[in-house]
């Protein structure tokens, strides 16, 4: 099922106020709203149909059961299913995804799991081990990513916190900005102002946290374009997004002049380093060109990076980092009369889970530096060949000049039929849009033996194919051509929003 990857990239670009305006605007044209209704009840009715034919059936349930199955039962049904999941990924055929998946690493994570499961850092005296890991990864990641070396005082000292994942330190960072701009700069509803290609983590944070998104198309090569992210600026900025890469198509920001352009204005600037934060340090030591992103550059405020994806520690933990201890301090939630006691916590969880935290910290220690270097090195010179391999097949063109995210476009077919073809031969691929065009993340495995040859056979047979048939009515190809031609983006909201109502009906 890869719907969920298309939802992600489609919702980045519905801007939630146009598609409720458009779509309320729609419905209360006499006649109109009772088809558009009666339209998305059947699309939503073979949404449904469509999660469930690829829902496993072994065990299926929608209520508790009275008496609790064998426990031995439920592990081997659990190993069967999971198995049953495992091969498309382990294979290299899943673009980002799994980003280590080595079996060895993965038994030494799951051991780490097991003598932590109980584990939850918000009771800091009962597990103070685990507290420890938390401040080590957090100055682990610091050190990597530009902070400097000698102590420093509270004001410039590069600090942070753990999360769940990018979108939580995103989040995370973004309620410190309008936290801390509501107590030092007085700006009660303030803007946050970043590029089209920025992650949709962003608008949630906006949006949940009630303050303007300002998207600012990028420019022809991809990256933002600082002419009109300066002009997007104002006395109200609260702070100002570049990517490290990007998402969609992996390219770096010009981190430098926007950063500066932030300082000038006094607002704050934050690098979404999620995708990068554990590549490029390494990729700049093995000698490829990486322009200045982290902290070494004075306008750069916060940074988001993701031990989960190149960190390679178990799905679920993140890294968030300010310069400066009062910006983490507009992080926190501290609440001195409640009656269950004196109550504070970094994020937005509650109780956290501790296992999660001491499996990131032991990745990071048994990877160590030369560790991260040698993986960088074997997923950049797997993805450069992947890149030249998709230059030389004359339909498609890969999109600027990325190093580990290769996203390619075609004036001469359509990519989502390519898209489609490689997903008939077990390709998992990341449709994006504006422009239409596919992305692979190459993670550590693409670097297994074969598999960007594979890759790269089936693509070119993928473009063969799509060159010499007509187009066909299911797969992806005709949902992006629907969602790209729609009108009214609120549409496609709402079938989202079904899409994910189907993945919850038991
Ligand atoms: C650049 C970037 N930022 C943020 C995120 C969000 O991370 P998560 O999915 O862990 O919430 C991603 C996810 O792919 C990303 O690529």
């Amino acid at each position: 099922m890869r719907l969920p990857k298309r939802a992600e990239a489609v919702l980045s670009y519905v801007p939630p106020s146009v598609a409720k305006g458009v779509e309320s605007a729609l419905e209360k044209i006499p006649g109109v709203g009772a088809m558009v209704r009666a339209e998305k009840a059947k699309v939503a009715e073979s949404l449904k149909a469509q999660v469930r034919k690829h829902r496993p059936a072994e065990l299926a349930t929608h209520v508790l059961p009275k008496k609790g199955f064998e426990k031995t039962e439920l592990l081997a049904v659990l190993e069967k299913l999971s198995k049953g999941e495992e091969k498309t990924w382990k294979d290299g055929r899943v673009s980002g995804g799994v980003y280590h998946g080595d079996a060895e690493h993965l038994r030494f994570l799951d051991r780490v799991y097991s003598l932590y499961s109980q584990a939850n850092p918000l009771h800091a005296d009962v597990w103070p081990s685990v507290v420890r890991f938390e401040a080590e990864i957090v100055s682990m990641t610091a050190k990597l990513l530009g902070a400097p070396e000698m102590p420093l005082d509270s004001e410039h000292a590069v600090c942070g916190t753990l999360s769940s994942g990018g979108t939580e330190s995103i989040m995370l960072a973004i309620k410190a900005y309008r936290d801390h701009a509501r107590r030092y700069r007085r700006i009660e509803k303030g803007n946050i102002v970043l590029p089209s290609s920025a992650h949709p983590a962003f608008d949630k944070a906006a949006h949940t946290l009630d303050l303007e998104a300002r998207r600012v198309p990028v420019a022809k090569d991809g990256r933002a374009d600082v002419v009109k992210m300066k002009r997007a600026l104002d006395k109200r900025t609260l702070v100002m997004i570049g990517s490290a890469p990007g998402f969609p198509h992996g390219l770096i920001d010009p981190i430098e002049e926007l950063s500066e352009l932030a300082r000038s204005r006094k607002a704050g600037f934050h690098t979404d380093c999620c995708l990068g934060g554990f590549v490029l340090p390494f990729a700049r030591e093995l000698g490829y060109p990486v322009p200045r992103f982290d902290f070494a550059l004075p306008g750069v405020t916060s940074i988001s990076a993701d031990t989960h994806k190149f960190g390679y520690a178990a799905k679920g933990t993140s890294v968030v980092l300010y310069r400066g201890h009062a910006l983490r301090k507009a992080q926190y939630f501290a609440t001195p009369d409640w009656p269950g006691g004196l109550y504070v916590t970094p994020g937005f969880a509650g109780s956290r889970p501790g296992a999660l935290v001491a499996s990131a910290w032991a990745t990071m220690m048994a990877t160590g530096h030369d560790g991260y270097l040698q993986s960088t090195k074997a997923v950049l010179e797997a993805a450069a060949k992947l890149r030249d391999g998709i230059r030389q097949i004359p339909e498609l063109e890969v999109i600027g000049d990325p190093l580990w995210v290769i996203a390619f476009r075609s004036d001469k077919l359509d990519v989502y039929r390519v898209l489609d073809e490689m997903a008939k031969k077990g390709w998992s691929l990341n449709g994006l849009q504006k422009p239409a065009a596919v992305h692979v993340c190459v993670t550590l495995r693409h670097t297994q033996p074969g598999v960007v040859d594979a890759l790269l056979t089936d693509l070119k047979s993928a473009v063969e194919a799509v060159r010499g048939t007509p187009p066909a009515k299911d797969g992806m190809a005709p949902v992006y051509g629907l969602a790209s031609s729609l009108p009214f983006k609120g549409l496609v909201s709402d079938l989202l929003s079904a899409y994910v109502d189907a993945l919850y009906d038991a």
